[in-house]
């Protein structure tokens, strides 16, 4: 990156920033003194009448969104958000699904400096209430219902359910049709038609813009907190960096907006760019996994930035891209997941017809943009590493000591200093926010394991802490693990990832009955409900005690191991070594 003040530069601000970087590890302000407004910079300065988004619906529809139409929808609703009394810092949380009103809310709230929660639609009434509850969020924005395979997602049933007895009111917006309101509750439509348009404020560049929650190695996920102006400027440089989208180009992230990709490279990168984009609603494998070569064969797409789940789920699916016309295609991404060799190939030859170059990029909702990707011709790329740091962030990978590890060897992913993106805080905890942070200077622990080349490329290995990757979300097994002990059946539980050959990993729970005991389905839906389908575990066993330390830590490892079909490894360090055994049998029953 030439300097984050040029990239700064690019961006339009109401103040510029008195100094490009204030850093008291681990507390950075990033351009501070400066005032800016993303919403501003996502819609007012871009062409009305240029097309943001071409969204494709479920079932075929396709709606033009103008970045004008946009502007009007969020400013508006910004305008009714203010007639109810949400003002500058108070959180808005979002729970919608892939469409065109969920950037807008976004941006409404970015407009006059509300902070933004999104909660991703797939998740249930638990995760809801209890995201709601932690940001305090007293505004709602919600759909009456959503399309995903087919089926109907009644969104606002599970709307009220997390906001019963709370307060909160609730916006909805009119999808399906057919859901009734209750007394605090108001139309989208209404709202947006009724409330006359907010200008956008100018906000201090450390204003917090969003919490994201994510997992963490506790019960309850962590709300991550992102700054304006460094985060803006990190997510618009690297979408140039990866991406360079030029006139012309049609850019589809696949990513829903309720993960950190879709904060990033769906909604703020791409608008802040003026970038045209195509967002599809459902899944990408209905009616069948030709779907997503029909959207971007029927929009023209010319980059695809997509995860390793989605590809090798193609892969599997026997279908090739191939009888489908993809010659716009120029340029490929990936998130979220190691995409290792074979998926790698097939993406490069399969999709991308072997004249696209593949780009892998690192990065975690934290670091709010990408911290390892190799742009396209920025080397030769080598399938199976993510890349090099991006210019001006120093990641590497050390070892126990903190030292460097030497190439080849697996270390620990670490950043030493800061970057624009970085998240500005954990919600409601400094500790939790302290706790990524070790050594003197504190460096930054990013929980990843890894190794570097002699060329200085990074490959990632995976998680080093007790945090799964199911399909490239982020599911904690201490999630897990408490939702399955909320069973009155259930003593106690531990989770762990299984190799699964499509999502990267898969769950396999074991758990110590006590009382009337438990069946395996009733914790499956105990976790669909609780945690979310995504976490759904593919094993459940009951084993009658769980491998644990002397200081008695649960031998996660262990189990994963078992459950893998793979040697356990030294269980000499364990309590009681027969509880590997009484997993083993278990696994044979199950
Ligand atoms: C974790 C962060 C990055 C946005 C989506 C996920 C894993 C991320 C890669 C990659 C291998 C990757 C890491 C990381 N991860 N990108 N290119 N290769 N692994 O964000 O939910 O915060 O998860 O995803 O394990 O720590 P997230």
């Amino acid at each position: 990156m030439p300097g984050w003040g040029e990239e700064a530069g690019r961006l339009k601000w109401s103040r510029r920033w008195d100094a490009e970087l204030e850093w008291d590890p681990p507390a950075a302000r990033w351009f501070a003194g400066g005032q800016i407004n993303a919403s501003y910079n996502a819609l007012d300065v871009q062409d009305p009448s240029r097309t943001a988004i071409i969204w494709e619906g479920e079932d075929g529809s396709v709606r033009r969104i103008t970045y004008g139409w946009l502007l009007d929808q969020a400013s508006r609703l910004a305008g009714g958000l203010l007639s109810m009394g949400v003002g500058r810092g108070d959180r808005v949380a979002i729970y919608l699904p892939m469409i065109p009103e969920l950037p807008a809310a976004m941006l409404a709230c970015a407009r006059i400096g509300a902070v933004h929660t999104v909660v991703f639609s797939g998740l249930g009434a638990a995760s809801l209430r209890s995201r709601i509850a932690d940001s305090g969020a007293r505004v709602l924005v919600t759909a009456d219902a959503g399309y995903r395979r087919g089926a109907r997602i009644r969104l606002k049933e599970a709307a009220d359910e997390a906001v019963r007895g709370t307060g909160v009111r609730t916006i909805v917006v009119r999808r399906t049709g057919d859901a009734s309101l209750g007394p605090g509750d108001t139309w989208w439509d209404d709202l947006v038609s009724g409330s006359a348009p907010a200008d956008p404020v100018p906000l201090e560049s450390c204003h917090p813009l969003f919490i994201l929650y994510t997992s963490g190695t506790t019960g309850m996920p962590k709300g991550i907190l992102h700054g304006t102006g460094g985060y803006l400027v990190h997510a618009c440089s690297t979408f140039r960096l990866a991406f360079g989208t030029r006139p012309g180009d049609i850019y589809w992230c696949t990513a829903d907006p309720g993960w950190v990709t879709g904060h990033s490279y769906v909604v703020y990168a791409p608008l802040c760019c003026g970038a045209t984009q195509v967002m599809y609603e459902g899944a990408p494998d209905h009616p069948d996994a030709s779907r997503m070569w029909q959207v971007a064969e029927r929009h023209g797409v010319t980059i695809l930035y997509t995860t390793p789940t989605a590809i090798r789920m193609q892969m599997a699916s026997g279908i090739l891209p191939g009888s489908h016309d993809l010659s716009a295609l120029r340029l490929l991404g990936s998130v979220g997941e190691p995409l290792g060799a074979p998926a790698w190939a097939w993406y490069r030859d399969e999709v991308g017809g072997g004249r696209c170059p593949v780009i892998d990029t690192w990065w975690q909702t934290e670091t709010g943009g990408m911290m390892v990707v190799d742009p396209p011709g920025g080397g030769t790329p080598e399938p199976g590493y993510a890349g090099r740091p991006v210019p001006g962030i120093d990641v590497r990978v050390v070892d126990d000591g903190g030292r460097p590890a030497p190439d080849g060897e697996r270390g620990r992913i670490v950043v030493s200093g800061t970057w624009p993106g970085m998240m500005i805080g954990v919600w409601g905890s400094e500790e939790r926010y302290a706790s990524y942070w070790s050594g003197d200077p504190p460096v930054y622990q990013a929980g990843d394991y890894a190794v570097r080349d002699a060329e200085g490329r990074i490959r990632i290995l995976g998680r080093a802490d007790d945090v799964l990757n199911v399909a490239g979300h982020r599911i904690g097994t201490a999630e897990i693990e408490a939702c399955a002990a909320s069973h009155p059946g259930v003593a106690e539980a531990a989770a762990c990832g299984v190799p699964d050959p499509v999502r990267g990993q898969s769950i396999a729970v074991f758990a110590v009955p006590r009382g009337g005991g438990f069946e395996p389905g009733e914790i499956r839906s105990l976790v669909r409900r609780d945690v979310g389908p995504v976490a759904s575990p593919r094993i459940v066993c009951s084993v009658p005690r769980l491998p644990k330390t002397r200081s008695g830590k649960i031998m996660r490892r262990i189990l994963g191991a078992l459950a893998a079909g793979s040697d356990p490894g030294d269980t000499s360090t364990l309590e009681d070594p027969g509880a590997v055994e009484d997993a083993a049998r278990a696994l044979r029953g199950a």
